[in-house]
């Protein structure tokens, strides 16, 4: 566990904070490592979660773009259909473990969300979801899937009213109601220890496809390829090979252009270093340090900030940062569906969009696993409104008036 990656990372939180963030790093270095913890967690991850989740040989798209073979760890095939199932899972039998009785957590799109409220429901606990009351309108079908789980959903009307609004409202809930309750925070960033909980329960999606192409392929890849919001998918997978000749890359939404609120690249130059939520990393703001506006066709990398283990690796070269348009995203999402039968989450279509321009550079006796890190079903009021705008405002318009 590391409190800091090279500069980054640290506890900036408030006195007040700091008696539950010690309470959870106790948590973490008893609880965590006990052999009663890790056997329920893998259990509920085998018959819950549905883990291992596949690595799925891409062989249409390797034929066709003529040069590495292509691998897709498919964590949209989890419950709740992404990666995020892994951390939340964890999480809230670490709350159970610890003798709380109720979960609270940020979300912003909502995937987080679902996946809290749907472990919260499947271990007994209660669940409250902070979400941007803005979010909360954008973010429907998400909002009706958490209250099917039985989560209370809080819309925040403080600020832009957006993620970092419900993030600050959850923190000050948590002060006030830490006794009972956990926050479950759902990247790989925020004040210490949540940026090593979220990894830890995040790497097991790299051992598994570690092992899987070994199995497969008999070696390790060449390439590993992962979308990048706060870095969880991303960390995940990567951790796997840290110590081995493979190259690691993480892609950031390029958005709709390079001005100022027109994106969500913080690496490669697009943010700069601040203290913001309790952690050091790079953030786009403006030079008084105020949070900025970001854009992504895809609601889960719209997030301003990055995780601080990734902010080091970025800085030290070990994992090197792209990025992909909104359009190349669309196109990539086409692509895969079309020739590998698979629905991407816009959020891992960032990753396929990489895939697509570097495999065919590649050699064809090279490997490059791509981390699928959610099924897109989620994201079809998007998806439908970009591709067919006509036929789909006329459905929602037809459904309006029935
Ligand atoms: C499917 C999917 N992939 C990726 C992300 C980005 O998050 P992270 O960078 O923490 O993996 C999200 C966030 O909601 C998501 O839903």
């Amino acid at each position: 566990m590391s409190r800091f990656f090279g500069p980054y990372g640290g506890q900036y939180v408030g006195e007040v904070l700091k008696p539950a963030l010690s309470e959870l790093e106790e948590a973490v270095q008893t609880i965590l490592k006990s052999p009663e913890f890790i056997d329920e967690y893998r259990y509920l991850l085998k018959h819950y979660v549905g883990r291992p989740t596949p690595l799925c040989h891409a062989e249409n798209l390797s034929r066709s773009l003529g040069g590495a073979r292509i691998y897709l760890k498919q964590e949209g095939l989890a419950q709740t259909g992404a990666h995020k199932i892994n951390n939340a899972l964890g999480q809230v039998l670490l709350a159970r473990h610890m003798g709380k009785q109720r979960v609270i957590a940020e979300t912003g799109a909502g995937q987080h969300g679902v996946a809290v409220a749907a472990a919260a429901a499947k271990l007994g606990l209660k669940c409250e979801v902070f979400m941007g009351a803005v979010d909360v309108q954008r973010q429907q079908p998400n909002v009706f899937l958490m209250k099917q789980y039985g989560a209370q959903v809080h819309p925040v009307m403080q600020g832009t009213r957006t993620l970092k609004d419900a993030v600050n409202a959850a923190l000050k809930h948590w002060v006030e109601e830490s006794s009972h309750t956990l926050y479950v925070l759902g990247s790989a960033l925020g004040p210490y220890p949540y940026p090593d909980i979220v990894r830890e329960f995040q790497r097991v999606i790299g051992d598994e496809a570690r092992e899987q192409i070994l199995e497969l392929e008999g070696r390790l890849p060449d390439t590993v390829v992962a979308c990048c919001g706060g870095g969880s998918n991303a960390l995940g997978i990567f951790s796997a090979f840290f110590d081995d000749p493979v190259r690691l890359i993480a892609v950031e939404a390029g958005g709709r252009g390079s001005g100022l609120g027109d994106h969500a690249v913080r690496m490669s130059g697009g943010g700069s270093l601040g203290i913001i939520e309790g952690y050091k990393s790079y953030f786009l703001q403006d030079s008084e340090g105020q949070v900025q506006p970001t854009h992504s066709i895809s609601a889960g990398l719209d997030y301003a900030g990055i995780g601080p283990q990734l902010a080091y690796l970025g800085d030290i070269g070990r994992v090197q940062f792209t990025q992909a348009d909104d359009q190349q995203v669309l196109d990539a999402y086409q692509q895969f569906a079309r020739q590998e039968g698979l629905i991407c989450a816009l959020e891992s279509a960032h990753a396929a969009a990489a895939v697509l321009k570097r495999a065919p550079k590649m050699q064809p006796e090279e490997i490059i696993i791509m981390n699928m890190s959610g099924r897109g079903d989620k994201d079809i009021f998007i998806t439908a409104k970009e591709l067919y705008r006509t036929q789909w405002q006329e459905f929602l318009m037809q459904e309006a008036r029935s």
